[in-house]
């Protein structure tokens, strides 16, 4: 058979959600998957736990160029709806941290119930399929909606009435991961947003690299890292290319080539009262030993031998304890780039919004022509809300195609 109701592109989250709505419809249904295995990002997810949703979803953990588009998917099929899945297939989870929930028998056991419920919903997947070419007939002007679009593999020529591009983002290239969605939006004159790497870490130049994240590779500390009035409170981690960790990963998405970006060492304390206190209470100390209470030892001091003149508290002045507060809770970092796609855990950017119905995912110019998860202009943040939007928008695609 080469004829489907629904052809599928891409076998990753959003596609199998989708397939799995379709079949259970009764639609016959066909996934082209171009690599030899489906759902190979969650395969790699959650450092290979996948952090399959987030409690705390709500549409402002989203961006997007239309911040309202993502609204409707997500309270249809929420996070509940997901762990109700999860739980039927007799899998555990459990929650990390801030709503992050991460599946107990390992990210495997979310393909294969994917690829189970796709079975009992008689969808056929097949792997090793890319896609290379797609058409799409012009009798929209008859009632025969059947063969709308031809979808072309290197194996074999495809008809189907509705197609799903749910090819995913460009990151982690050496997956496989290209901009196939974009392409396919383009070739049907829809307005696309470029994609760019999101929730990926911060480089900087040689000279700083040598100077002080070289040396203080491998150390992690809360902060609250903020950039054009964003802020995310969580750890950062120093290594010999720059910054990471998940406070990085975050504010990477709000970030544009140029910003700089400022690190509250001190989240949990005003910096001009803590150090007041500390002179208070301890006159004779170093500030780089009360310092090294607050903060990872190997900072404090890096901290004290480049930036900050360390001696003991009662010496301080109030303004010089008030420079160091600054010095303490807007230190400014200037990134020179991030890591790319190479390490990007997502891509920014994708099929504008506007074009598409927020309620079907269905192209509002091409009949019949879906996008779904990654490859539309919706990206979430770190945690969860990237598969919960992949699951979301795949299931209500499935219940239109
Ligand atoms: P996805 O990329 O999953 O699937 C697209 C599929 O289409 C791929 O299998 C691809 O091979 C296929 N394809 C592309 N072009 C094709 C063509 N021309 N023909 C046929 N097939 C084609 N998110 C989260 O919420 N929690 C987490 O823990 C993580 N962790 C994480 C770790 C790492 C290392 C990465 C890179 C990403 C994450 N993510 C994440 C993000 C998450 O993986 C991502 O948002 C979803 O996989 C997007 O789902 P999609 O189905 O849209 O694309």
């Amino acid at each position: 058979m080469t004829h489907f109701d629904v052809i599928i592109i891409g076998a990753g989250a959003a596609g199998l959600m989708c397939a799995i709505q379709a079949g259970q419809r009764g639609r016959s249904v066909l996934v082209l998957e171009k690599s030899n295995k489906a759902g190979r990002k969650i395969l790699i997810s959650g450092g290979g736990r996948c952090n399959f949703t987030n409690l705390y979803t709500e549409p402002d953990c989203y961006l997007s160029h239309n911040p309202h588009f993502c609204k409707s998917a997500l309270s249809r099929y929420t996070q509940w709806d997901f762990i109700g899945l999860v739980e039927k297939h007799g899998l555990s989870w459990t929650e990390k941290t801030l709503g992050q929930l991460f599946c107990d028998q390992k990210a495997g056991a979310i393909v294969d119930m994917l690829l189970a419920e796709c079975r009992e919903a008689d969808v056929k997947v097949e792997l090793n399929s890319e896609v290379d070419t797609i058409t799409k007939h012009s009798n929209e002007t008859t009632d025969d909606a059947s063969q709308q679009f031809t979808i072309i593999t290197q194996e074999r020529v495809y008809t189907a009435n509705s197609l799903v591009i749910a090819s995913g983002g460009p990151s982690i290239p050496k997956m496989g991961a290209t901009d196939f969605g974009l392409r396919v939006a383009k070739q049907f004159n829809l307005n696309t947003y470029p994609f760019t790497a999101a929730l990926v870490p911060f480089t900087f130049p040689e000279k700083e690299l040598e100077l002080l994240f070289r040396e203080l590779s491998g150390t992690a500390v809360d902060v609250i890292l903020t950039v054009n009035n964003t802020s995310f409170k969580e750890a950062i981690l120093f290594t010999h290319r720059g910054l990471s960790g998940p406070a990085t990963l975050q504010i990477s998405s709000y970030w544009r080539l140029g910003d700089s970006i400022s690190v509250n060492l001190l989240p949990e304390h005003n910096a001009e009262d803590w150090l007041m206190d500390q002179q208070v209470e301890h006159p004779n100390a170093e500030l780089k030993t009360l310092l090294a209470r607050a903060l990872p030892k190997r900072l404090a001091a890096r901290l004290c031998e480049l930036f900050i003149a360390s001696k003991p508290m009662k010496q301080y002045t109030p303004n010089e304890l008030q420079t160091i507060a600054t010095q303490l809770s807007e230190w400014e970092l200037k990134p020179h780039g991030t890591e790319g796609m190479r390490t990007a855990e997502v891509a920014l950017g994708g099929v504008d919004c506007n074009e598409l119905s927020s309620k079907t995912m269905e192209s509002k110019k091409i009949s019949h022509l879906y996008f779904i998860g990654e490859s539309v202009d919706v990206t979430g943040h770190l945690g969860g809300y990237n598969f919960q939007w992949a699951w979301a928008s795949g299931w209500c695609a499935g219940q239109y195609v």
